[in-house]
């Protein structure tokens, strides 16, 4: 079985009053939650004082991205073991945004992934095509293409400590979320594609999460398809009553 991730993507959001007044609103509403895994991820500069708002509860850290050195002169990087020693259990990596704004490529992401899993991190690697590619008809391939960028290298054993976050471009931060037939083809597709590289139980044990304006109205759908196994929120993790709704979808 697969246990569900409900993890929240603050973006460039909160300041560090901000964002301990939200995890201390989430924290009652969502403390009796344990049918899944629960994660938010701030920015940097609010990690070690999140992580000790969150200490005791049910709520795990991660980071938004990191670096794929240890340490160096590389001003303005984090590493995985910084992380780490902030607090974070998790981090994201290859988010579209990174992608569309910063130059992030299929490469990089794998040396951020390497890198990360060898400091213990448990890794999101975001996957996701844009309107442009959806609509010529090359949604599969583009997906082909990042799961194998992205994994190059990467051993079947490695992968408990890797979640897979769907997110089409054209579905983040526009309200017009996938539908749930559009994200369990394309969640299949995914299953599909880990299979054919590390084989049937790889497969079955993996977690694919669903990302692209997942609010309280649509969660229940999606949770309700066979290869949705959680979702990556930003806008609606930014309220501790909206994201405590999608945490408690099960209610
Ligand atoms: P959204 O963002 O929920 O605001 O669409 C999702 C994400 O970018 O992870």
């Amino acid at each position: 079985m697969r246990k569900p991730v409900i993890a929240g993507n603050w973006k460039l959001f909160k300041t560090t009053s901000e964002a301990v007044e939200l995890v201390n609103g989430l924290k009652p509403l969502v403390n009796s939650a344990n049918h899944c895994e629960i994660i938010v991820a701030p920015v940097f500069t609010v990690l070690t004082s999140v992580n000790q708002a969150i200490s005791g509860s049910n709520i795990n850290l991660s980071a938004q991205d990191c670096f794929w050195e240890e340490e160096g002169a590389f001003t303005g990087e984090v590493s995985p073991r910084m992380l780490v020693d902030a607090g974070c259990s998790h981090v994201i990596i290859g988010h579209s945004e990174r992608r569309q704004y910063f130059g992030e490529t299929d490469e990089m992401v794998n040396k951020r992934l390497k890198a990360a899993l060898k400091s213990g991190l448990t890794v999101i690697v975001c996957i996701g095509e844009t309107l442009a590619e959806r609509e010529a008809n090359n949604t599969f391939d583009i997906l082909r293409t990042q799961v194998s960028g992205a994994m190059a290298g990467i051993a079947a054993e490695d992968l408990k400590g890797i979640i897979i976050a769907y997110e089409p471009v054209w579905a983040i931060g526009t309200g017009r979320t996938a539908t749930d037939q559009q994200a369990q083809e394309a969640h299949a597709f995914i299953r599909r594609l880990i299979m054919e590289l590390y084989g049937a139980d790889a497969a079955q044990g993996i977690r694919i999460l669903y990302g692209g304006s997942v609010k309280p109205e649509n969660i229940k759908g999606l949770m309700g398809q066979p290869d949705i196994d959680g979702a990556l929120v930003g806008g609606a993790s930014l309220k501790a009553d909206s994201f405590a709704a999608i945490v408690n979808y099960d209610k």
